[in-house]
């Protein structure tokens, strides 16, 4: 696996890999890679091109500072994990290497459907993702890019980006969210949980597939109450539920859609670490 450290290995590298006709498939992460970010490789691999995979932490992301100080560093474990996958090339930046010269991708105004949810509990944050993803892609130059449905809003950030600034000329591929053996969607922060808890936090799928069985057999007027049943429910666990929200799939409002494209969207807290999940109604 070739590793690249520099903004200006990586753009010389990409340029190669152009002038052989390559196509290229890019994983953008942030480490401690666990199954979710497999998965996302596993599936560039089904591509016929080069696997890129890249490890940034961007601490213009993180609204919290002890969130970003706590984020963990798992570089030699990483490292090992993209080898056994085949991944071709590891862009591992140094921080001000991607920092510096940003200005070029601040954006003013964020689009409305970053309003809501992690984009109204975390101030920032997409403004950071916005950021960071523009650059990425601007060295990576992909051809796919592969995202998981875990962070659908970030998804859908995705997409816009690609949309209005590439002229959807990069194929974005959104990968289901995986899940451990407690149903708990993965994440980095999870292996701040003990398995009690983790066991406790599989509660968050449980109540809504609950709330999806109740809304296919009665329909969605009914959402709030069942919203204040599965915070209850969530509550007596000891968690704290930031959100909790039943909102279209494309524009993530509260209109109606005809053709019932909804979701649910959870956040919440378990001791001091934040967990989201959605599901498809
Ligand atoms: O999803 C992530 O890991 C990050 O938000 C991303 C896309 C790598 C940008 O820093």
């Amino acid at each position: 696996m070739d590793i690249i450290t520099t903004s200006a290995k990586m753009a010389e590298y990409i340029t190669n890999l152009k002038k052989q006709k390559c196509k290229i498939s890019y994983v953008p992460t942030m480490g401690d890679l666990h199954d979710g970010h497999i998965s996302l490789i596993q599936s560039a691999k089904k591509e016929k091109s080069k696997t890129i995979v890249s490890i940034f932490v961007n601490p213009l992301q993180f609204n919290d500072k002890s969130d970003y100080e706590n984020y963990p560093v798992t570089t030699e474990k990483d490292l090992e994990k993209l080898i056994v996958n085949n991944v071709d090339c590891l862009f591992l930046p140094a921080k001000n290497n991607i920092l510096d010269n940003l200005e070029e991708y601040k954006i003013n105004k964020l689009p409305d459907f970053l309003n809501c949810l992690c984009g109204k509990f975390r101030p920032n944050h997409f403004e950071g993702v916005y950021s960071i993803v523009r650059k990425l892609f601007d060295l990576v130059n992909p051809d796919y890019v592969y995202f998981g449905e875990k962070d659908y809003q970030q998804a859908l950030l995705i997409k816009h980006i690609i949309k209005n600034s590439y002229n959807n000329k990069i194929n974005l591929i959104i990968c289901e969210t995986i899940r451990d053996e407690f149903g708990l969607a993965m994440s980095s922060r999870n292996n701040r949980l003990s398995n009690q808890q983790k066991k406790i936090a599989s509660n968050i799928i449980k109540e809504l597939m609950k709330i999806r069985t109740k809304i296919h057999n009665e329909g969605v007027s009914l959402f709030n109450d069942l919203r204040k049943e599965a915070i209850k429910v969530l509550e007596e666990f000891g968690m704290r539920v930031e959100y909790l929200e039943l909102l279209t799939s494309e524009k993530l409002d509260k209109s109606e859609d005809k053709n019932n494209n909804y979701m649910i969207f959870i956040a919440v807290y378990l001791s001091d670490v934040r967990l989201i999940d959605n599901l498809k109604i």
